[in-house]
């Protein structure tokens, strides 16, 4: 069996009650018209989380889209005023959890270890951890991104042992192409995606050959399909243009056509 192809969409801190709910209804009616083996994934922000979990009863797999969240706490509960934790959104039938974003790091100073330990708490409660990894501008420029990225997979994942990798879905997201209209060549995020996987390698050993690697940053309907063709690209997290249902659904349309070898 070859990998799975997921398209996840991280609305950040956009939308309110009501186009949360337009949105969440267009993509519906499209997944429920246009079933597939592709896994869909929404990431609304936390007040919408439960309406999109309660909008997917009852599907059949090929007609749902798994509801993520975008960030999560690593305990359990307590004195942690504002936090959302693990158990809270599993107990909503939340499935998965952005965990590691450039702009929690950036904004809210979170580092490898405790991203390390958020993706422990999802783990133990059975949702699947999206982390994200990815250098800055300056670093490219240096010539140090693969050290970047393999400084943040061994901090945050080398606690894991290979069979809990295999639930662990990696977004290699350059944070010089997030919001910016700038992507990454197919080619340069090739070279960097079969690095991250040999890097998986070191750690999880053939299972790495089965954990999906996603790119992230500025990916649109115009560059995707480019994209997706590369052997290690296992599809997509898309930020802006997953607010516009239609650009969101030709995206996944066009991770429907690709399929990979593992
Ligand atoms: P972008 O965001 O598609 O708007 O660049 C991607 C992300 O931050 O996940």
């Amino acid at each position: 069996m070859g990998r799975k192809m997921i398209v996840a969409g991280n609305w950040k801190m956009n939308t309110d009650a009501r186009s949360a709910a337009a949105l969440l209804q267009q993509l519906a009616e499209w997944r429920a018209a246009n079933a597939g083996r592709v896994q869909m994934i929404v990431a609304p922000p936390f007040p919408f989380l439960a309406a999109a979990v309660e909008q997917q009863a009852g599907k059949e797999e090929g007609q749902q889209l798994l509801v993520a969240a975008q960030n999560c706490h690593s305990e359990k509960s307590g004195a942690y005023t504002g936090e959302v934790s693990v158990p809270m959104l599993a107990s909503l039938g939340v499935g998965a959890c952005i965990v590691g974003h450039s702009e929690r790091r950036q904004y809210f100073g979170e580092t490898d270890e405790a991203v390390g330990r958020k993706i422990a708490a999802l783990l133990e409660m059975g949702l699947v951890p999206i982390y994200c990894c990815g250098e800055l501008q300056q670093e490219r420029e240096a010539g140090r991104q693969q050290d970047v990225v393999a400084t943040q997979l061994h901090t945050a994942l080398s606690r894991f042992k290979p069979a809990e990798l295999a639930r662990v879905v990696v977004a290699y997201e350059p944070v010089w192409a997030i919001g910016t209209g700038l992507t990454a060549s197919p080619e340069q995020a090739q070279q960097m995606h079969a690095f991250i996987r040999a890097e998986l390698a070191r750690m999880a050993g053939g299972t790495a050959a089965v954990m999906p690697i996603l790119y992230g940053g500025s990916c649109k309907p115009d560059n995707a399909q480019g994209l997706f063709a590369q052997p290690d690209i296992d599809g997509g997290l898309i930020g802006g243009a997953a607010l516009n249902a239609a650009d969101f659904v030709r995206i996944v349309a066009m991770a429907e056509e690709t399929t990979k070898a593992a």
